[in-house]
């Protein structure tokens, strides 16, 4: 994997399966190396700018402690701090920063603007969010089905609710692994077209498939994994009222679970809202891994970060 060094990893549709199963990999290792206090440091001396431009728990402190954990230093950038906020472009950010900087992670709206950034920076450039994809969010997930059930291909994940940023990268990373994905939506509310056949396309290669439907009885039949995300994603707040109509049906609770296998994952990338995607009991219950999920986005951003910066 010497040749993801000085690559971006603005989403999962980059990487080979080989590249990502990699990544997997050592992820899993820094885990272990970091837990035994073997803590490996092959970023010492380099820093990584991380700009926001929407609010984060888990991405802010998972990259900042992994920075830190890998020899390194990371800087908070709040997007209306910066110039950015007042009109500089994008390109004379990028082309500044990189002057200072080993790395620069973005969490922002518009897709585009992670590309123009990654087009006029030097070095390599993370998404840590847009609109259109999370591919830390779903490294760090297969990462933890890989670690729960000891394989990824053929293994069959539902998502149920909103064809938003997580089940795009979602799709995307299961047509690369090998997994067998249905994701039920309400109409209006699709995964995009593009990603669902790009995800095809990849699929096909690797022995997984895709099924869309709006039964979520269907998606959720026989699963091994169960995942959801709110239904109103950052950016789309106004539309709360709208999509809680929309959604209903839409919840993963006891009764819909039950159609999934006995041993289920319930997933969900967090910050979840309680009785509305998830009932308190689903998320609360003993199939639940959110929080080795949350845990995981650390060291699976410490295995992007060491190959592509280090
Ligand atoms: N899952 C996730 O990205 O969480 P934050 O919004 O807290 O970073
Ligand atoms: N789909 C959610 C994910 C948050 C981590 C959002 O974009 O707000």
């Amino acid at each position: 994997a010497a040749s993801l060094k000085g690559r971006d990893f603005l989403g999962l549709v980059d990487y080979t399966p080989e590249e990502i199963r990699y990544l997997i990999d050592l992820a899993i290792d820094l885990k272990k190396k970091q837990k035994a206090g073997d803590g490996q440091q092959p970023l010492k001396g380099k820093t990584l700018g991380m700009i926001f431009e929407k609010s984060s728990t888990r991405t802010r402190v998972s990259f900042e402690v992994g920075m830190y954990q890998l020899g390194g230093h990371a800087l908070f950038l709040s997007k209306n701090d910066l110039q950015l906020g007042r009109g500089e472009t994008i390109w004379d950010t990028a082309q500044t920063m990189s002057r200072y900087l080993d790395g620069i992670m973005i969490r922002t709206y518009a897709h585009r603007t992670v590309i123009d950034l990654a087009r006029g920076a030097t070095v390599p450039v993370i998404n840590g969010l847009t609109d259109r994809s999370h591919p830390c969010q779903a490294l760090a997930d297969y990462q933890t089905v890989l670690e729960k059930k000891g394989k990824l291909e053929g293994l069959k994940i539902a998502y149920i609710g909103d064809g938003n940023n997580m089940v795009h990268s979602l799709m995307m990373g299961a047509a690369k692994l090998g997994l067998h994905m249905a994701v039920a939506s309400p109409e209006g509310y699709d995964p995009d077209s593009e990603v669902v056949a790009n995800s095809r396309e990849n699929a096909a290669q690797t022995g997984g498939s895709l099924l869309l439907t709006r039964d979520p009885k269907e998606a959720i039949a026989d699963a091994d994994v169960v995942y959801t995300d709110v239904w109103a994603s950052m950016g789309f707040e106004a539309e709360q009222k709208e999509r809680e109509i929309a959604f209903a049906g839409y919840q993963v609770n006891e009764e819909l679970a039950r159609y999934a296998k006995k041993d289920y994952l319930f997933m969900h990338c967090l910050p979840a809202h309680r009785g509305e995607e998830v009932s308190e009991g689903v998320l609360e219950g003993r199939n639940s891994i959110i929080f080795d999920q949350a845990e995981n986005r650390l060291h699976a951003q410490k295995a992007v970060m060491a190959a592509l910066m280090g």
